[in-house]
């Protein structure tokens, strides 16, 4: 049976970010098909991270990416990555990315979206999308921004772990390595609701610290399964070309 075991140190099971210095800190990236959480206050650069993600991923490496956005309009998402030089639309007109608007519908106005969440949640609808979009443009990558507004809607935490079970697990079957971004109140706790964590195979958590009279911004691999990754904490810097991370520089005073 060893045969049909995967060997998850087999590099060509990675799946490099391409974020400066974030790969060589868990064995060359992500492992493929898997579903990660990255986590962290407002403003820590959630968003970011997997903005960056998914334009390296299609530019860099020829994989296709989805993006579901619950909090932020499509528009504000372009505008974003433009800020950096991703040209999210040029990637959308020629068929490599999909954005999904999960936002609109929420608060009630107009989307003039072509991928547009009909409900204000549904999962099964928000799954069936990423299904057909999946095969549309033969994705490889997805990003769900955020587990948070999700939870807000569900409220009970074992429905949450549930939901989100089975979003991380379509993901998976579809062949989608994926991030989901959770938005904590302090970085004591590694999710919101406790859960989104356990539904995932690994945690990267975000911080941005006071520390004296700077923030400070750091990140550290909270979990990864299957991986030989850094145990430390390392600062990052949010840059006009995205997050840069220092994997030979530590941060010892966190909190
Ligand atoms: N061009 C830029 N250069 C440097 N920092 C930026 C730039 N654009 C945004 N930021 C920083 O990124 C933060 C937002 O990151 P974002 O990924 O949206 O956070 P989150 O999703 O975790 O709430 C802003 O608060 C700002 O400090
Ligand atoms: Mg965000």
């Amino acid at each position: 049976m060893e045969g049909n075991v995967t060997n998850l140190s087999d590099p060509d099971l990675r799946v490099p970010t391409g974020v400066e210095g974030f790969d060589e800190l868990c064995g060359g990236g992500f492992i493929k098909d898997r579903t990660y959480l990255i986590s962290g206050t407002s403003g820590a650069g959630k968003t970011i991270f997997t903005l960056q993600f998914l334009y390296n991923g299609i530019t860099k490496y020829g994989e296709n990416g989805i993006f579901v956005a619950t909090e932020e309009r499509p528009e504000q998402i372009r505008e974003n990555a433009l800020m950096f030089g991703w040209d999210f639309k040029k990637l959308e007109d020629e068929g490599r990315l999909a954005i999904i608007d999960a936002a609109s519908t929420k608060i009630g106005i107009p989307s003039q979206e072509k991928y547009v969440d009909v409900r204000p949640f549904d999962m099964r609808s928000m799954m069936d999308q990423i299904i057909m979009i999946q095969e549309e443009i033969d994705a490889k990558r997805a990003v769900i921004d955020s587990t948070t507004s999700i939870g807000f809607y569900l409220q009970d935490p074992a429905k949450i772990r549930v939901e989100l079970l089975k979003l991380s697990t379509t993901l998976e079957i579809l062949g989608l390595t994926s991030l989901m971004t959770s938005e904590i109140v302090d970085d004591d706790h590694p999710s919101r609701f406790g859960v989104e964590n356990f539904v995932t195979e690994g945690t990267i958590a975000l911080y941005y610290k006071r520390m004296e009279n700077v923030r400070v911004r750091s990140m550290e691999i909270y979990k990864m399964r299957g991986s030989d990754h850094s145990k430390k904490i390392h600062p990052y810097d949010i840059t006009g070309d995205g997050i840069v991370v220092h994997p030979h520089e530590e941060v010892y005073q966190v909190f």
